[in-house]
């Protein structure tokens, strides 16, 4: 069973992806959003969130990765490999909206076929494009960080995009490139067959959940992805955190949450 590679944590049990925050950034902010303390004069905010009992103590979080991740399910068959690289190739080829014109390459995305948790993030930028992998720059690092303090690596996990194409200049894909690729995602999560998503920002969550309800107001509770019972998380958007820093104690009790539906309860 996976456990969090030791020098994700440090001396206090803490995942350091969480403390990496930049010094003095909005520290009264993360006591606000988690009811905390009022006068909070620790430089470091997700240290500071932790103490205002936003992030469980480090006991809780070394009993937590116990039972991090049961073995992802091994009886599912080859045709779930198959199909997703029948997809892969169909996706390669796709000329469905106009984001087809400036990619480089199609980024469809890879991680376990079997995963337990698939994460779906909003479109390829430049080095997605470039590689054809999703998450591969500064954003997914941090991803990757994310998971290892969960006790996952991103080989277990599975990770999509909304759309497969690189939009120019990064702009947010619009609504009509969205739903031309939406079929693929959709596809995605059948041949996967996860027990969650996790919405990584607002493109993302309003894709999947079909809203324009600001991200801030979707956190914090679990939805269904509409038609289904697959419990979706919604949380900030990986590169959204590497600006503003302050909200990855936010995150982290997110991720929390989520862990809460896939690792039985220890007793
Ligand atoms: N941001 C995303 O939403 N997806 C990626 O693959 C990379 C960055
Ligand atoms: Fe096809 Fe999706 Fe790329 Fe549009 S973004 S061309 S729908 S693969």
């Amino acid at each position: 069973m996976p456990q969090p590679a030791p020098e994700t944590l440090d001396a206090l049990g803490l995942p350091r992806w969480l403390l990496r925050a930049r010094a003095g950034s909005g520290a009264g902010e993360v006591a606000q959003a988690t009811g905390g303390v009022a006068a909070v004069t620790d430089s470091e905010p997700a240290v500071a969130a932790s103490r205002a009992g936003a992030v469980p103590p480090a006991s809780t979080l070394a009993a937590a990765s116990l039972a991090v991740s049961a073995p992802t399910n091994t009886g599912r068959s080859a045709d779930v490999v198959e199909t997703l690289e029948a997809l892969r190739a169909e996706v390669a080829g796709c000329q469905a909206c106009a984001l087809a014109g400036g990619r480089t390459q199609t980024v469809f995305g890879n991680g376990n076929p079997h995963a337990r948790w698939m994460f779906i993030g909003e479109a390829p930028g430049r080095d997605e494009d470039a590689r054809g992998e999703p998450f591969v720059g500064k954003a997914g690092r941090l991803l990757g960080a994310m998971l290892n303090a969960l006790g996952l690596t991103r080989d277990e996990v599975y990770v999509a995009n909304v759309v497969k194409c690189r939009p120019p200049h990064n702009r947010d894909p619009e609504a009509a490139e969205r739903a031309a690729c939406r079929g693929y995602l959709d596809a995605q999560i059948r041949a996967v067959k996860p027990e969650l998503l996790i919405a990584l920002g607002r493109v993302a969550a309003a894709s999947l959940l079909e809203t324009d309800a600001a991200l801030g107001t979707l956190r914090g509770r679990i939805h269904a992805l509409p038609g289904s019972e697959l419990p979706v998380v919604v949380t900030y958007h990986p590169a959204y955190l590497l600006r503003q820093p302050v909200h990855k104690a936010r995150v982290w009790e997110d991720l929390l949450r989520a862990r809460q539906l896939v690792v039985p309860q220890v007793v």
